[in-house]
């Protein structure tokens, strides 16, 4: 069993397995020498070869836990047949979600377009690099990927005005999101991932009035979907308030937490295995206070389950010898 699934399954304290959100991305030069070369995202993601080859780029350099593959939380949509572009300095664009041609949209339709994506994590699973290591699958959220589809551009630049108006069009959404995202769930697990992560990016947008219409259900049903198919979860709901009534309600394996909660408060108060944490910011710092502060969260969470991982991605600016460091820093431990 790989070691992020020992500390999963078993509790294990002991291993402090590694991983880091968006490993794979713009920090490697050898990224952005293939996304140089690839200027359409969507259309990167969905090149098997590729998509495998920046995967395991991280690997190469670094003695990680896992794999995440190389996909986007926006395959989704794109795989109902909604515009997905991304705009340099801008992020994701998209067109707009016709309700009723994505009510036609079949199971055998969506996958027929989303494949590539499968046979990416066939790739990672059967290379070398990622014997003993984890292949992470992923999803949006519910609430986050409804954010996408209907306000067509990232809330960081603007959330709608009227966003929660139409509210036929809102519960229509949901219902295809979460076939879908099952069924994404269903495939990539097929194909070979042994955990899925679940990003809800936009969490700490709602209310508390929202959370049970917006993530509370939705998320539980993706959960215990998950569960079913014996593969652990693990949830970020980023930015939300209140990480100990989540995990009572959504029940899931383990809890990914961002960097604005105290760390110490978690170790208290939530019982199941607990990954990331540590500000991405602190790579863009100096060594000494990188050691400091990822000594920090492997001290506090020295006798509870630990999964070490960042609050958020890594950022595109970090130094790749930084990362280096930061994994040796945490296997010496
Ligand atoms: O290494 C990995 O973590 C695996 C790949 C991965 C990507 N996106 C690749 C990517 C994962 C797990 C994601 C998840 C994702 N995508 C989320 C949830 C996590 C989060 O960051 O909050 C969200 C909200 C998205 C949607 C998305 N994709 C945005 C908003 C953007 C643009 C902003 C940005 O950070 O660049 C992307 C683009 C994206 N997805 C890049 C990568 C490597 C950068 C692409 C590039 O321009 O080269």
């Amino acid at each position: 069993m790989s070691n992020i699934k020992k500390v999963i399954k078993d509790k294990k304290t002991d291993l402090n397995p590694v991983w880091i959100m968006r490993q794979a991305g713009r920090y490697l030069p050898e990224f952005r020498e293939i996304r140089k070369k690839n200027t359409d995202f969507i259309k990167l993601c969905l090149n098997s070869s590729l998509s495998a080859e920046i995967t395991l780029q991280p690997l190469k350099r670094f003695d990680l836990d896992a794999a995440i593959i190389f996909s986007d939380i926006l395959i989704l949509p794109y795989g109902l047949k909604q515009k997905v572009e991304f705009k340099k300095n801008v992020g994701p664009i998209l067109g707009d979600l016709n309700l009723d041609q994505a009510f036609e949209v079949t199971e055998n339709d969506f996958i027929e377009r989303v494949d590539p994506v499968y046979k990416t994590i066939n790739l990672v699973r059967n290379n070398n690099l990622t014997k003993n290591k984890s292949t992470i699958g992923f999803v949006g959220a519910p609430w986050t990927l409804l954010v996408y589809i209907l306000n067509k551009q990232s809330p960081k630049i603007k959330l709608k005005e009227n966003f929660f108006k139409d509210f036929s069009s809102i519960e229509k959404t949901l219902k295809i999101i979460d076939k879908f995202l099952k069924v994404h769930i269903k495939n990539q697990i097929d194909s070979g991932a042994e955990i899925i992560q679940i990003f809800d990016s936009w969490a700490g947008l709602l209310e508390d009035k929202d959370y049970d219409f917006y993530i509370f259900n939705p998320t539980c049903s993706l959960v215990e979907f998950t569960k079913s198919l014996n593969v652990p979860v693990i949830c970020f709901p980023r930015g939300i308030k209140d990480y100990k009534k989540y995990c009572e309600i959504v029940k899931p394996d383990a809890i990914c937490i961002d960097y604005e909660v105290d760390p110490i408060k978690i170790e208290k108060e939530i019982k199941i295995p607990v990954q990331g944490g540590m500000d991405p910011k602190v790579l863009l710092t100096d060594k000494e206070n990188l050691k400091r502060e990822a000594i920090k969260y492997l001290d506090i969470f020295k006798d509870h389950p630990y999964i070490f991982n960042l609050g958020h991605g890594i950022l595109p600016e970090t130094d790749p010898s930084m990362m280096d460091y930061l994994v040796k820093t945490i296997k010496d431990y």
